[in-house]
């Protein structure tokens, strides 16, 4: 059997787009899979890397599409690959979505995962599941074995999720559950964002301008 990854973000390996899906492609090739791992961002340039991403998504029995929400989506490159899969593929598959965002809760990654869903369906493929991270800057960049302690309930979602897959099964109900978790408790995560986020003003001379709203409409008189 045979695994292709497809990694949607356009930080490439330092995502943690990469870090989820790699994880999963390892717990795979460690059962027997074949495998395989592409830079979405970087295939749909060219005409030929398009050609080629088809291709290996053609040979495979499982397409992995690992990227980050922006603005409630897949980003363009994963649009792209899915609207040129849509016109061009030629056989059945099966494909599993691992999505991943910014704000803390998971639920943040809902329409993304609907529209990967609904893609799989208009094309005649299996949807093995959709599985969702909140807080995904929480891992930045790092694998998710170096992450440590913080990634051991993300682990073990996607060990779940590889015994499953692994058996041609659709990713359990409860595995999709846990891997929605809380990455870290919600008051922590924005503690340590606001303080990212006034850093980042303060470097850039603009700290006391955070708060304006410079396209909030005119309050009506
Ligand atoms: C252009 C852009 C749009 C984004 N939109 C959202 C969003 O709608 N919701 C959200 O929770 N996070 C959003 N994010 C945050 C990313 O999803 C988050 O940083 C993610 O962990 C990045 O994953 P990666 O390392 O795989 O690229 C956005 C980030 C960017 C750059």
């Amino acid at each position: 059997m045979r695994a292709v990854l497809l990694i949607g973000s356009p930080r490439g390996d330092r995502s943690t787009s990469r870090a989820l899906g790699v994880y999963t492609l390892e717990g795979l090739r460690s059962r027997g899979w074949e495998v395989e791992e592409r830079f979405t961002c970087r295939d749909v340039t060219t005409s030929e890397g398009l050609t080629d991403l088809l291709a290996a998504v053609e040979r495979s029995d499982l397409l992995i599409l690992s990227f980050p929400t922006y603005v409630d989506s897949p980003p363009a490159a994963v649009m792209r690959i899915m609207e040129t899969m849509h016109g061009r593929i030629k056989r059945g598959g099966a494909l599993l979505a691992i999505a991943n965002c910014g704000f803390i809760s998971s639920s943040n990654n809902t329409s993304s995962l609907s529209i990967c869903r609904l893609f799989a369906r208009d094309i005649g493929w299996e949807w093995r599941g959709g599985l969702s991270l909140g807080g995904g800057n929480v891992l930045a960049g790092r694998t998710l074995e170096e992450a440590g302690g913080v990634a051991r309930n993300v682990r073990r979602a996607l060990d779940q999720a590889v015994s499953a897959l692994a058996e041609g099964r659709v990713v359990p109900r409860g595995t999709i559950d846990r891997m929605a978790r809380n990455i870290v408790p919600p008051f922590i995560y924005n503690i340590t964002a606001n303080r990212a986020w006034d850093r980042a003003a303060r470097n850039n001379k603009v700290l006391d301008r955070i708060r304006d709203r410079p396209y909030m409409e005119e309050e009506q008189v």
